[in-house]
């Protein structure tokens, strides 16, 4: 009761706020419709702000985005975002000026008016675990390292994080392109804040209905071994998105949407928007259950909240039944991929038992049949099913599992035979799903009895 009161309060006073910013706008716009971009652009012209001044000369770019922003119209100027003392980490003196700025505004300075956006996303994978991920943990300062093991969702790799391999193959000429891309969201700043929040927020409009657009997280989420985008584009809420999407609200104020504003869910809805019952998070680990990416996924340490949280968004469009459906359907497709990621270690095992695996990663065939199995195959499948795209769930997913499989058995066989060793005993209908369960339970049932 209380709690619907003082909903009710909130409600009302957000609607006071409202209808007097109405009025307000209604006394600014009296004598023009909408402001066109001219117009936001010549009110900045107007600006006696020393920066906008001389920066409209130098970088105009600049300058017509941050008259086009929300921080324009709320009075944040550059140096809230750029200007430091001398002594501040990665401060550089300001060509020919007197004062210093930050090149690269850091969330330090985002955070002193959005704390709480920062704290969340600091705590979440986008911050030091996508860092780490190829980095790795040793090139860590003592308080990161810190800050990076109390993530509680952080890592979820026993023994910690040697998949960066392929970052060292390539070198640095080719991963500052790639990898470090994608995975420098997380990237440790000189003044020790984490990230970079134009990620997703492209300076300087940090616009609302940029960041919301799925477009944005295809940036980084695409591609065989993450095709979230795809994924998502022959998904029911894609399909509305594409054809639908330009009705939507897109602008609606952060915490208080609607299935009027967004009639299907985008990206940003389902993993970080307030909807529904689920509050605004930045966290995007917030609402997952499983640790889908991992090769053998296992529970999150808080997957019963987090699980809610998820259904949560879901409830505002679909029953209690469907989306309870739906979840055991998920969690089954879920074990079967491990099973047969299982599998495809067990078929391996006798290769490392008797040393004829070679100690470089990635220097022979059977090296990438057995990587993609899991990190191409298997996580698409995953997301596929997770997601709504069924094409990335068959053929881009449990199809070409079957098909490695296949060719795993004929590489690992071919190395046995060459040692003269027995080739793999596997169940006659191998590949098939059940021959994972049975040569699972044989192994075990060995295993016992040593
Ligand atoms: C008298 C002109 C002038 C004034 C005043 C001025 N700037 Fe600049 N600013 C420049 C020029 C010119 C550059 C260099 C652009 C280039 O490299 O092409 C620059 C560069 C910068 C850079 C990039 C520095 C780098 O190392 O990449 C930042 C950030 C910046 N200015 C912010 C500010 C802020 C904040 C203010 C106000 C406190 C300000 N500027 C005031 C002219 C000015
Ligand atoms: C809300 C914070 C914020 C405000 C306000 C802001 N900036 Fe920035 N600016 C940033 C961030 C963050 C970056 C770093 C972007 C990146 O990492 O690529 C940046 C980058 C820059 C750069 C370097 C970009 C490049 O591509 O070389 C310049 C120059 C700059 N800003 C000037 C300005 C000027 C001039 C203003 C005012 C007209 C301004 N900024 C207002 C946050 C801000
Ligand atoms: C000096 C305070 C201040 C700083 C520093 C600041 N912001 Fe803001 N920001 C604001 C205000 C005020 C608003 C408008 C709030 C509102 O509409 O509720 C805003 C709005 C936003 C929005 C929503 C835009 C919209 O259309 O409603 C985003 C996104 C955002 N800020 C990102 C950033 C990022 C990223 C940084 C750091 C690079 C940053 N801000 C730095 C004060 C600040
Ligand atoms: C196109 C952007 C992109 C590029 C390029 C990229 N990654 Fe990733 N990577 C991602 C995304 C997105 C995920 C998250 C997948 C998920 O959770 O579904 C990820 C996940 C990972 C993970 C698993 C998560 C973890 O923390 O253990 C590792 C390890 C990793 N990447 C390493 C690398 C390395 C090494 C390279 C370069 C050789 C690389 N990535 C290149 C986007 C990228
Ligand atoms: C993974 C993409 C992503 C990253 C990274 C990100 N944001 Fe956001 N941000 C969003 C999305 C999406 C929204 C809109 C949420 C909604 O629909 O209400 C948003 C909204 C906001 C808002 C508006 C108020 C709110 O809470 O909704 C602020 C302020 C903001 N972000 C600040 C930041 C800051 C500061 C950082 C860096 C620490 C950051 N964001 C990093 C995607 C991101
Ligand atoms: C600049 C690249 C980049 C962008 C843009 C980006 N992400 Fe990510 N995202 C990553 C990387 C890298 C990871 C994996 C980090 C790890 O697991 O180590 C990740 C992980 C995630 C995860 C899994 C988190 C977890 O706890 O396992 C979700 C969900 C996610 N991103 C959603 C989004 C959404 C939604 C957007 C757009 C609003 C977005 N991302 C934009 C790079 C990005
Ligand atoms: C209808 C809601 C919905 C939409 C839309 C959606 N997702 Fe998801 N996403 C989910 C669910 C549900 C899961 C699996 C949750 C779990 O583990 O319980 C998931 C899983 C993920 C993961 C895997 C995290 C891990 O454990 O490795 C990433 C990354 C991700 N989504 C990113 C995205 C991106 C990027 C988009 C847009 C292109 C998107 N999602 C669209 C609901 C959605
Ligand atoms: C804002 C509303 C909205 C939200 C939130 C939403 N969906 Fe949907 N969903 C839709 C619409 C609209 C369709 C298309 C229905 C149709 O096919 O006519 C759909 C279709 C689906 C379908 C395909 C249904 C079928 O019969 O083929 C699945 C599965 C699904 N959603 C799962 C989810 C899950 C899981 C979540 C939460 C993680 C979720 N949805 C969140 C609106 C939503």
């Amino acid at each position: 009761m209380q709690k619907i009161l003082q909903m009710r309060l909130l409600f009302m006073g957000i609607l006071i706020t409202g209808l007097i910013l109405i009025g307000a706008s209604v006394a600014v716009t009296a004598f023009s419709e909408e402001e066109t971009p001219e117009e936001a652009i010549s009110d900045l012209s107007q600006s006696d702000d020393e920066c906008v001044v001389c920066h409209q000369d130098h970088t105009p770019g600049i300058v017509n985005q941050y008259g086009a922003s929300d921080h324009f119209a709320n009075n944040v100027s550059c140096a809230d975002c750029h200007e430091v003392e001398e002594a501040y980490p990665g401060a550089t003196q300001h060509p020919e000026q007197e004062f210093f700025v930050l090149a690269r505004s850091s969330p330090a300075k985002c955070e002193t008016c959005h704390r709480q956006q920062v704290q969340e996303f600091t705590f979440s994978r986008h911050a030091l675990p996508a860092y780490v991920a190829y980095a790795g943990s040793d090139v860590l300062s003592e308080d990161h390292l810190a800050q990076y093991e109390s993530i509680p969702e952080g890592g979820f790799l026993p023994g910690g994080r040697d998949r960066n391999s392929l970052h060292a193959l390539e070198g640095p000429d080719v991963t500052h392109f790639a990898c470090e891309t994608c995975h420098n969201v997380g990237k440790p700043n000189p003044d020790n804040s984490i990230g970079d929040c134009t990620a997703c927020h492209l300076r300087h409009e940090f616009n609302l209905e940029q960041a919301r657009k799925p477009e944005t997280c295809n940036a980084c989420h695409i591609g065989p071994d993450h095709p979230q985008w795809e994924i998502y584009q022959e998904s029911p809420h894609g399909i509305a998105y594409a054809t639908l999407g330009h009705n939507w609200n897109w602008e609606a104020q952060p915490g208080t949407l609607t299935t009027e504003d967004f009639p299907a869910p985008t990206c940003a809805i389902c993993h970080m928007s307030g909807f529904g019952l689920s509050a605004t998070t930045h966290d995007v680990g917030d609402r997952l259950t499983w640790f889908l990416a991992a090769s053998i996924s296992q529970p999150r340490p808080n997957a019963a909240e987090n699980r809610i949280r998820m259904q949560n968004v879901c409830r505002t469009c679909h029953s209690s039944d469907f989306i309870a459906q739906f979840y055991t359907d998920g969690d089954a497709i879920v074990q079967s991929i491990n099973e047969w990621v299982i599998l495809s270690d067990l078929m391996v095992q006798p290769l490392k038992d008797n040393g004829l695996l070679t100690a470089q990663p990635f220097d022979e065939p059977l090296d990438y049949t057995y990587f993609e199995i899991w990190h191409h195959w298997g996580r698409t499948a995953k997301f596929g099913a997770w997601m709504q795209g069924p094409d990335y769930t068959q053929w881009h997913g449990a199809y070409e599992i079957l098909h490695d499989l296949s060719e795993l058995r004929e590489q690992v066989d071919a190395k046995l035979e060459a040692a003269d060793l027995e080739p793999l005993d596997l169940p006659d209908d191998f590949p098939s799903i059940e021959s994972a369960r049975e040569y699972i339970a044989r192994q075990a049932e060995e295993t016992d009895a040593e």
